[in-house]
C-alpha cells in the first residue's frame, strides 16, 4: 500500500464553477463539474487517494471547509475561482493549512485580464497548475500524490 492509500483529498471550488459547461466555454471548456468529479475519483483512485470534491458560492462555506482540512490534516486541491484574486480571508484560512495545496484553475488568469494576474493564494500553496482546462485537476492530484509521498519519505528517513 502506498504512503498516500486512503487519504482524502478535498476538491474544492469557489464560486460559478457549479456552471461550467454552459459558463463561457470559449474560456472554461465543455467539461461540466460533474465530468471534474468523475475525472478526479478516477485519478484518485489510481493514485490510492480518495476525492471528495465540493463546489460553494459563499465565502464562508469554503472558508468552513478549509478549517475541517485543518483540522483534517487533510490535502486541497483548491479552485478559488473569483476569490484568487481577492480574499485575503481565504488566504489566512491557507495559510494554517496542515497538509499539500495546489492551486488550480481551468483558464490560464496569467493570460486575462489584469484583474486576474494576482493571486492571493499562490504565496500560501505548495505551486499552482492553470491552463489546462479539466486536465489542471487531474495534474494538480498528481502533484498532491507525490507531495505525500515525499512527506512520507521525509518521516521515514
Ligand atoms: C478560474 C479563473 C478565475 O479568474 C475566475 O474568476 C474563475 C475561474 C479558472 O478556473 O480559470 O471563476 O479560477
Amino acid at each position: 500500500m502506498s504512503a498516500a492509500a486512503m487519504t482524502t483529498v478535498l476538491v474544492l471550488n469557489g464560486p460559478n464553477l457549479s456552471r461550467l459547461g454552459s459558463r463561457e466555454p470559449e474560456i472554461y471548456g465543455s467539461a461540466t463539474l460533474g465530468d471534474i468529479a468523475a475525472a478526479c475519483s478516477a485519478l484518485a483512485e489510481e493514485l490510492g487517494l480518495k476525492c471528495d470534491l465540493r463546489q460553494t458560492d459563499d465565502e464562508a462555506e469554503l472558508i468552513g471547509w478549509v478549517h475541517e482540512a485543518i483540522e483534517r490534516r487533510l490535502p486541497v486541491v483548491l479552485n478559488p475561482a473569483a476569490f484568487t484574486h481577492y480574499s485575503y480571508a481565504l488566504r489566512d484560512a491557507l495559510a494554517m493549512r496542515t497538509a499539500p495545496l495546489v492551486e488550480v484553475h481551468l483558464s490560464n488568469p496569467a493570460a486575462r485580464e489584469t484583474f486576474r494576474h494576482a493571486s492571493v493564494v499562490a504565496g500560501v500553496a505548495d505551486g499552482t497548475v492553470a491552463g489546462f482546462g479539466l486536465h489542471s485537476y487531474e495534474l494538480a492530484l498528481r502533484a498532491v500524490a507525490r507531495l505525500l509521498e515525499e512527506q512520507a519519505r521525509s518521516v521515514r528517513s
